[in-house]
Order: structure tokens, then C-alpha cells, then sequence
């Protein structure tokens, strides 16, 4: 019932068509998407943690100040075509979700068996593909698993969701200005936003920035045993490849971190190699990535 009481939200319902043809945008070569990132962390039972990020690609364009309740714009493009009214309207939408979402689900948190803490991850975006054809998505994760999509305008439950997705579905089914708004984003103003990016927007996705590489050891792993770790950070795109090798040979036994954000929209990742520790000598960490043209980066 809640969420049928934020009138305000019907004020995005009444925004502006979409007389652009969707086909009319940039050119990317590649595949390219537009996530909205919501996640929140339920502590118990009256504590929830909100956080929202947007991104293009691999790059973030966009936060959320949960003080103010407004969009933070990361970039000098990240406004893209949309307009001030818009933008003020998706802040109102974003601002009572998540008043209303963590109220909805405190409420039926034992009926939908969620146990604390619990986390809640919602991402809703739109992808570009080469032909032309844009394909929207939208799914809400329990404890990292997916519980609902959305598609047609209603919420469904997702293959592994259980009957505990299909009551979900039936109660968020009834918030109708929701619904509506959710289809917006998705049909409306994801695409216009995804064909909008100005040149700017391109050259930064687009851009190569060279990594930086440093070594270091990590923990003991154990007795006459020696934890090597290689650095590599600062790299634009985020696809890299970084192995510890002794002349020609993959060395067993590494381990790789995730490739974790840089403020700057650059890329951060380490890769472990646990030895004998006698037997350092000759290895080395090698460096692979687009922006150094085939000139890997060797550390020993
Ligand atoms: C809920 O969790 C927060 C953060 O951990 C804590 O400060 C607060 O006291 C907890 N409240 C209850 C009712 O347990
Ligand atoms: C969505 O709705 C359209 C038109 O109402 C229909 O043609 C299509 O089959 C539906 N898709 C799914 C997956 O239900």
C-alpha cells in the first residue's frame, strides 16, 4: 500500500516521449550497457544501509548522496540528454524507494523467510548491441541470488526464486505507479540516456590508460614458505591478463583478487603466488594489457 502513496512518482509517467528514433545514436563497435546499481544491507530489523551507483561499461557514472538524496554525477557527461525536470523526478523516485522498499521488506521479512542481516541487490540497466537493437534487464538478488525479474511491466519470479519469489511478485505486482515507473527507466530512459553520450562520454570508455606494477610479499603463508604478490594498478580498459612465471613456464598456485575500482575509473587487481621460499629466484609477474602494445610489463 505504501508505495501506491508517492504521488510524485506519477509525475515521471508523465515525462516526454521518445520521438528520437532509438536507432539514430552513436555507433559503438561493441557491445555496450548501462547498469543501475542498488544495494542494500539489512543489519536487523530497523538499520538498513542504502547505497546506488550507475554505470557505463565497466566505468561508474554516477552515486548517490544518501544525505541530500541526490544523483552524483561523476562525470561531465554523466547528465546526457537528460533534462533537469527528468532528473529531478528520477531523485524523487530513487529518494522514496528506498524509504519504501526497506519498509516493505522489514515488514515482511519473516513471511518471505529473510533472515538477518541480509543484503538486497537490485540491478535494472539496458544494453546497446552492435546491430542496433537495445535489450533491457532488471533483477533483484536475495543474499546474492536472483529472486525476480521484470518484463512486460510486471515483476516475475525467477527460476531458482521458490514460492517465496512468487509471493513477492504478487504483492509488488499490486504497486502499479512502481511498476510503471520501473518500465519507464527500462524502455524510456535507459536508451535515450545509452544513445545519448556525448563524444566525451566515448573517449573516456574508450581510452587507454597504461597500468602500473609493483612488488610486494604478503602473510606468511607458513613455515619456509614465502606469499609474492603483484600488483597492478591504474589500468584502463578493465580486461588484463597478469601471471607469475618462471622463463616460459605459468607458475601453479596463484590466486587472483577481484579487479576492484579506482576512484579515477581506473582498475586495481593483485595476484598471489605462494612458494618455497628458496625458490624465488627467476620468477618473475607478467603484465598484459591493451593499452602497453605488446610490450608486457616484466617484474622480478
Ligand atoms: C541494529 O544494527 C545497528 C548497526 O549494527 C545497531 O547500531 C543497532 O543498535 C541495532 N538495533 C537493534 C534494535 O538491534
Ligand atoms: C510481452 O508482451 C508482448 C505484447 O503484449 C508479447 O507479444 C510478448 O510475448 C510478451 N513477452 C513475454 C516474455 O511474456
Amino acid at each position: 500500500m505504501l508505495f501506491l502513496q508517492i504521488p510524485l512518482l506519477a509525475v515521471l509517467l508523465a515525462a516526454g516521449d521518445n520521438e528520437d528514433g532509438k536507432n539514430s545514436g552513436p555507433s559503438f563497435q561493441e557491445e555496450i550497457s548501462f547498469k543501475m546499481i542498488h544495494s542494500s544491507s539489512f543489519y536487523n530489523d530497523s538499520w538498513v544501509k542504502i547505497r546506488y551507483s550507475a554505470w557505463l561499461g565497466d566505468l561508474q557514472t554516477h552515486g548517490w548522496d544518501i544525505n541530500s538524496g541526490r544523483i552524483i554525477f561523476l562525470r561531465p557527461w554523466s547528465k546526457g540528454n537528460l533534462g533537469k525536470e527528468e532528473i529531478k523526478e528520477l531523485e524523487e523516485f530513487f529518494r522514496a524507494f528506498s524509504i519504501e522498499m526497506p519498509h516493505e521488506l522489514h515488514r515482511h521479512a519473516s513471511e518471505w523467510k529473510f533472515k538477518y542481516p541480509f543484503e538486497i541487490q537490485i540491478r535494472m540497466g539496458c544494453e546497446l548491441h552492435p546491430g542496433g537493437a537495445i535489450v533491457d534487464f532488471y533483477g533483484f538478488a536475495y543474499q546474492g541470488s536472483e529472486l525476480l525479474h521484470f518484463q512486460n511491466n510486471s515483476w516475475l519470479p525467477s527460476p531458482k526464486g521458490g514460492t517465496r519469489a512468487q509471493d513477492m511478485c504478487r504483492r509488488f505486482n499490486q504497486y502499479l505507479v512502481v511498476k510503471n515507473v520501473v518500465q519507464r527507466i527500462l524502455s524510456d530512459t535507459c536508451p535515450r540516456f545509452l544513445l545519448s553520450i556525448p563524444e566525451a562520454g566515448k573517449a573516456d570508455l574508450q581510452r587507454e590508460v597504461k597500468p602500473e606494477a609493483w612488488l610486494s610479499t604478503g602473510p606468511n603463508p607458513g613455515p619456509g614458505r614465502q606469499m609474492l604478490v603483484c600488483h597492478v594498478s591504474g589500468f584502463h580498459p578493465k580486461p588484463i591478463w597478469v601471471k607469475w612465471m618462471r622463463g616460459e613456464h605459468l607458475q601453479q598456485g596463484t590466486q587472483q583478487s577481484d579487479t576492484l575500482p579506482n576512484a579515477d575509473g581506473t582498475w586495481y587487481l593483485q595476484v598471489f603466488l605462494d612458494v618455497e621460499a628458496t625458490e624465488t629466484s627467476g620468477l618473475y609477474c607478467r603484465v598484459r594489457h591493451s593499452s602497453l602494445g605488446g610490450q608486457d610489463i616484466l617484474l622480478y
